[in-house]
C-alpha cells in the first residue's frame, strides 16, 4: 500500500471532481477566456469567473475581481513584492520564511530595500511584540508566512497585521501552508496581500495559485502583454484582474482549482484542519517516546498546522526518507524544505529534517503504518 505524506509539497490525491474539471476544460471547452466572442471562449470566461468567486468566498474577499490567478504561490509572492516595493522602503519579515518569500526579499534588499528579519523562537513561533519593535515610520510592508512549512507553527497573524496597519504598512501573508486548512478572512484579519498556492490545501492541479490584492494596494504588474482588453493601447491596462494576468490563462488548471475550492468549502476549512491536526497529534504521541527521535514542532497542539518534522539521532534525514520510500512505499520529504533560516532557528541546520504532512485523504491507519515504518528505520 502506497502512503502519501507529502501534502505540504503538493496535495495528492485530488478529489475526483478536480480530475473531471481539468478534463472537461480541455476536452469540452477547449478555448481561452477573454480571447474571442465565440461560445467556447465565453464558457471559459464563465469558469474563470466562478473560480474567482469561489476564491473570494473562501477568503472572505468582498470583490472577486481583486483575485489574480498565478502559476504558483511563488509567482503570487513575487507579484506582491515586486509590484509594491521600491528602493528606500522598509520591510519586516521573520526568520521562518520559505525561499519563495525570502529570496525575492533578498534580491530587493540588494536593490535598495531595507529589510529587518525578526527572529522566531526555537519552536518556530514569532512574537508580535518583536514586530512592534521592528516597524518604523518607513515600514512599507510586513511580510510573513501563516504556517511554517518546516515545523507547522501557526503564527499569530491577527496581532501582527494589526501592528502593520497601525504603522501604515501593508500586510502580506504567505498562506501556502494554511489555505484550505486554517480559516482565512482577509477583511477581519486586515490582510492586504494574500499569496496562495492552488495545488496544496485547495486541491487544485500543479501550476495554479492566486494573489488577493486589497483596494489599499497600488500594484504594478509583474508581466505585461496581451490581456484581451483595451487592445488599442500600448499601455498595460491597470484594471483588475485582466491587467495583472497577461498571457493565456491555465484554464484546465484553474477549472481544476475551482473544483478543488468547491470541495474544500463543502468539507469546511475548519473540518479539514481538525482532521489534519488530529493526525499530526496522533503521530506526535506515537513518535515522542521513541529512542533517538526528536520532534521539531510547537509543544502546544493548538499552535500546530498539518506539518510535522522530526530527526533521528545518528541518521541522515535524506537516508530516512529514502528508506521510507524504498522499503515501505511511504512518501515524505527530507532536507531543508526551501527554508534554510527556519532550520537555523530550530537548530536543524544544515542536516534538515524529515517532514511528514497529511492531507484530507490521509487516514489514522496510514499514520500508524508510517510510525511503524519509522520504528523499523531506527
Ligand atoms: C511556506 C511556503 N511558501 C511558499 C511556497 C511556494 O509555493 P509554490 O510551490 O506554489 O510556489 C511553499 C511551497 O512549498 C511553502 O511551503
Amino acid at each position: 500500500m502506497s502512503i502519501y505524506l507529502d501534502n505540504a509539497a503538493t496535495s495528492y490525491p485530488k478529489p475526483e471532481s478536480v480530475y473531471l474539471a481539468v478534463m472537461h476544460a480541455m476536452r469540452e471547452v477547449g478555448a481561452s477566456p477573454g480571447r474571442g466572442g465565440h461560445r467556447r471562449s465565453l464558457d471559459a470566461g464563465r469558469i474563470m469567473f466562478q473560480a474567482r468567486e469561489a476564491a473570494a468566498a473562501l477568503f472572505s474577499v468582498p470583490d472577486s475581481s481583486r483575485i489574480i490567478f498565478t502559476h504558483s504561490a511563488t509567482e503570487a509572492l513575487n507579484m506582491a513584492l515586486r509590484g509594491t516595493l521600491a528602493a528606500g522602503d522598509h520591510v519586516v519579515t521573520s526568520s521562518m520564511e520559505h525561499n519563495s518569500l525570502a529570496r525575492p526579499l533578498h534580491l530587493l534588499e540588494k536593490q535598495g530595500v531595507d529589510l529587518t528579519i525578526v527572529q522566531a523562537s526555537t519552536e518556530g513561533i514569532i512574537d508580535p511584540e518583536d514586530f512592534r519593535r521592528a516597524v518604523t515610520p518607513r515600514t512599507r510592508m510586513v511580510a510573513i508566512g501563516h504556517v511554517s512549512n518546516v515545523c507547522g507553527a501557526i503564527q499569530p497573524i491577527d496581532r501582527i497585521s494589526a501592528i502593520a496597519r497601525e504603522a501604515g504598512a501593508l500586510f502580506l501573508l504567505d498562506a501556502a501552508q494554511s489555505a484550505g486548512s486554517v480559516p482565512i478572512d482577509c477583511v477581519a484579519s486586515a490582510i492586504d496581500l494574500l499569496a496562495v498556492p492552488g495545488h496544496k490545501g485547495l486541491y487544485g492541479p500543479q501550476g495554479t495559485g492566486l494573489l488577493y490584492v486589497s483596494p489599499r494596494v497600488a500594484l504594478m504588474p509583474l508581466l505585461t502583454g496581451g490581456t484581451g482588453t483595451n487592445s488599442t493601447s500600448e499601455d498595460q491596462p491597470d484594471s483588475f484582474p485582466d491587467g495583472f494576468e497577461a498571457g493565456t490563462h491555465n484554464l484546465p488548471g484553474i477549472a481544476g482549482l475551482k473544483a478543488g475550492m468547491e470541495f474544500v468549502m463543502e468539507q469546511g476549512v475548519a473540518a479539514i484542519g481538525d482532521h489534519e491536526r488530529n493526525l499530526v497529534t496522533y503521530a506526535v504521541e506515537m513518535l515522542r517516546g521513541l529512542p533517538r527521535v526528536t520532534l521539531h514542532c510547537p509543544e502546544d497542539p493548538a499552535m500546530r498546522g498539518a506539518v510535522l518534522s522530526f530527526t533521528i539521532a545518528g541518521k541522515d534525514s535524506a537516508a530516512v526518507a529514502f528508506e521510507l520510500d524504498h522499503r515501505f512505499d511511504i512518501a515524505v520529504r527530507a532536507g531543508l524544505h526551501c527554508a534554510p533560516r527556519a532550520h537555523r532557528t530550530l537548530g536543524t541546520f544544515p542536516g534538515g529534517t524529515v517532514r511528514m504532512s497529511p492531507g484530507w485523504f490521509t487516514t489514522r491507519e496510514e499514520i500508524a503504518m508510517f510510525v511503524d515504518a519509522v520504528v523499523q528505520c531506527l
